[in-house]
């Protein structure tokens, strides 16, 4: 059992702490931030992630987790000390680095000799060396910089990071390395000792291959329109192959979130300053950008020219994914501001992101319910795949809406079953008219395969 000192209560910091209480471990979460702390400290989290508020509150009333503001108090008991600020994109697209240079200033303050720094934060290449310059600096003997990122996904974050593919310790020394490890010893995972560089460029470029895969789906996509082909039929083809993998394959309305689209740029300009072209991250980006002109002028010219009234769209989902509030770099957000500049009147709904749409996007009605948000709108636009909205009444939507036009850019909803309640489906990567429905083709396939 350790004593461990989490600086930085946001996703990961939160996630972090009580999943390394959950392993043992006891955890001073330390936040500066004086609201976000006060809801902590009445186990109010800031974010919703499942099983997250049962593991704090587990902890938090045993005495195995607590929260702070005070570098004095917290960092002279803490054997480790993580780093899970903020990293944001510079104004050129670098990561911001300050929130990591602020905790590393205010943490040696009151350092001692045989502690190990330890970053969660997901920073430029050579970070890790430079803390530990500066320490070296302040004249410290035995403080070790150790970088171990962090790959869990919102919405699945603690279950991420207790069953986490592997987990990466970048150090210099065995010691110092064995003894991070040592920390997840209980985890069933395998663990990549390398050098502090390797494991900080080694996070960057797991999110930049994972949205290069969605990326190059989305232009497969476009493809399969052009060529009148099936993405999600040509994604299961290429799923099956052991080399490829099923996962990010999905096509859609593109990649946001927190990370993805800051890490991408950051990496980029890393590749950019050490005089290497980074033309596939540049691609990517790019045809992220694409992919939602695309969709976005399909959903206008869907609505097309209404007579005297002004149109409307109802949006379904605004987080950047499933099962968040988090709306970062939200594709839906995004679509919702074109549509806003270009007069059309938004209703929206989303489950749990509605409080944080609120501030970035007052030009909004909001609804409670995804009935009242289609009320005598010309179309729906499905921009999050909740999965409630795959179990909704869509008969009673037919009634509800004054138009019959449907944008499921996540590809989440059985077009044919709308195309025979009367709406006009559209979907990403395929022309429409689903002659050929997913279930029969299941269906198809299991008869052949099961008559072998
Ligand atoms: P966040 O913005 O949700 O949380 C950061 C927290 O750090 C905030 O609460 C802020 O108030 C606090 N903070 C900033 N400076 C501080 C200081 N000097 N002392 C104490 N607290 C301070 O950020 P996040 O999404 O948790 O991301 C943190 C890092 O982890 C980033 O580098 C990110 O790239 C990386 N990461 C994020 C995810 C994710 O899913 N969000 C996943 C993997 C890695
Ligand atoms: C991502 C990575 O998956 C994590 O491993 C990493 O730790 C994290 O970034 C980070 O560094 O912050 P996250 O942003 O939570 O996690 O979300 P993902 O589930 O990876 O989805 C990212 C975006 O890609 C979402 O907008 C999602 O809708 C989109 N996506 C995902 C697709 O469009 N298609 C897919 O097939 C998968």
């Amino acid at each position: 059992m350790a004593d461990v000192c989490v600086i930085g209560a946001g996703y990961v910091g939160l996630v972090t702490g009580a999943g390394l209480a959950e392993l043992g471990h006891n955890v001073v979460l330390l936040e500066t931030d004086p609201v976000r702390l006060d809801a902590l400290k009445q186990h109010q989290l800031p974010i919703h992630e499942a099983g997250l508020d049962e593991l704090v509150e587990r902890y938090a009333s045993r005495g195995r987790l607590s929260f702070s503001d005070s570098y004095a108090d917290s960092i002279p008991h803490a054997e480790f000390v993580f780093i899970a600020v903020n990293t944001p994109a510079g104004p050129s697209g670098e990561a911001d680095t300050t929130y990591v240079a602020a905790a590393v200033e205010s943490l040696l303050e009151y350092a001692s000799s045989n502690k190990i720094i330890v970053t969660k934060s997901t920073v430029p290449v050579g970070t890790g060396d430079v803390i530990a310059e500066r320490v070296r600096d302040t004249g410290f003997q035995g403080i070790e910089v150790v970088s171990n990122p962090e790959f869990l996904r919102e919405g699945t974050a603690v279950q991420d990071f207790l069953n986490p593919d592997r987990i990466v310790v970048g150090a210099g020394s065995r010691s110092a390395a064995a003894r991070v490890a040592g920390l997840y010893s209980s985890l069933d995972a395998p663990v990549v000792i390398c050098s502090r560089r390797s494991a900080e460029l080694a996070k960057y470029a797991a999110n930049a291959l994972l949205a290069t895969r969605i990326s190059f789906m989305n232009e497969m996509s476009a493809i399969c329109e052009a060529v009148d082909a099936d993405i999600e039929q040509v994604a299961r083809v290429v799923g099956f192959d052991r080399r490829i993998g099923s996962t990010y394959l999905s096509a859609g309305l593109g990649w946001g979130g927190s990370c993805f689209p800051k890490d991408l740029r950051a990496l980029s300009r890393i590749a950019t300053e050490h005089g290497v072209e980074p033309s596939i991250l540049e691609a990517t980006l790019s045809v992220n950008v694409r992919q939602r002109e695309r969709i976005y002028r399909r959903l206008c010219e869907a609505i097309g020219p209404v007579n005297g009234t002004t149109p409307a769209v109802a949006v379904f989902g605004l987080a950047f994914k499933p099962n968040t509030d988090d709306l970062r770099e939200s594709p839906a957000i995004d679509i919702i501001k074109r549509l806003v500049a270009s007069g059309i009147r938004v209703r929206a709904h989303d489950p749990v992101a509605v409080a944080n749409a609120r501030a970035v996007l007052p030009d909004v009605e909001y609804c409670d319910e995804p009935y009242d948000a289609v009320a005598n709108v010309d179309a729906v636009f499905l921009a999050t795949e909740w999965d409630e909205y795959r179990q909704l009444d869509w008969a009673r939507i037919r009634e509800l809406m004054q138009g019959h036009v449907v944008v499921d850019s996540r590809n989440a909803l059985d077009g044919a079953r709308l195309e025979q309640l009367g709406f006009r489906y559209i979907s990403v990567g395929r022309r429409g008219g689903h002659a050929l429905q997913r279930e029969a083709l299941v269906q198809l396939e299991s008869g052949v395969t099961g008559g072998l």
